[in-house]
């Protein structure tokens, strides 16, 4: 037996001034992708901005359903509108933030379980770490390095 260690490793800022210019911006981007937001249901408005590779954005947010099960997050809808639209091109980073009906939003807001999976997916396949950066509306802002960092024992193509 032997002990290991599994951790996230990144970095905190105490507010989004304290990001890069590239950063800031993209989570200016996401920050605007929370306004078109679906989600009359929950009132958590999130959204997601991609950096590409060749410096474009590409933004989602959250999209609620009657059926609550059928909505989806925004971290996915942003990847698959990357993956369907620009299948060759490598994704950077990618910001997240939130917005509530309810409360202030005041920690970062990861992206869940779900999103993290099917993000990781399409981190392997191109072969290049995506930074995570995300923060609440406002506050601390997180950044981590890969999407695999937030994922320890994943699953992937690798098992089958
Ligand atoms: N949501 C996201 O868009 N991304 C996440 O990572 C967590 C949750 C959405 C789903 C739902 O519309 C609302 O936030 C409340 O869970």
């Amino acid at each position: 037996m032997k002990e290991i260690n599994i951790g996230a490793a990144g970095f905190v800022y105490e507010n989004i001034n304290e990001l890069s210019d590239i950063d800031k911006n993209l989570m200016e981007a996401a920050i605007e992708a929370t306004k078109k937001s679906y989600a009359p249901y929950s009132g958590f408005k999130v959204g997601a901005a991609l950096l590409m590779e060749d410096d474009s954005i590409i933004t989602g947010n959250n999209q609620e359903n009657a059926a609550y099960p059928s909505g989806m997050c925004a971290e996915r809808v942003a990847i698959w509108k990357a993956g369907s639209s620009f299948p060759n091109k490598k994704v950077i980073k990618i910001a997240i933030t939130a917005i509530s009906s309810n409360k202030i939003v005041d920690k970062p807001v990861g992206p869940c379980g779900a999103c993290r999976q099917t993000l990781l997916e399409y981190e392997i396949n191109q072969a290049k770490d995506v930074e995570v950066i995300f923060m609440g509306q406002i506050g601390k802002v997180v950044k981590a390095n890969s999407i695999s960092s937030l994922l320890p024992f994943s699953f992937d193509s690798s098992y089958l």
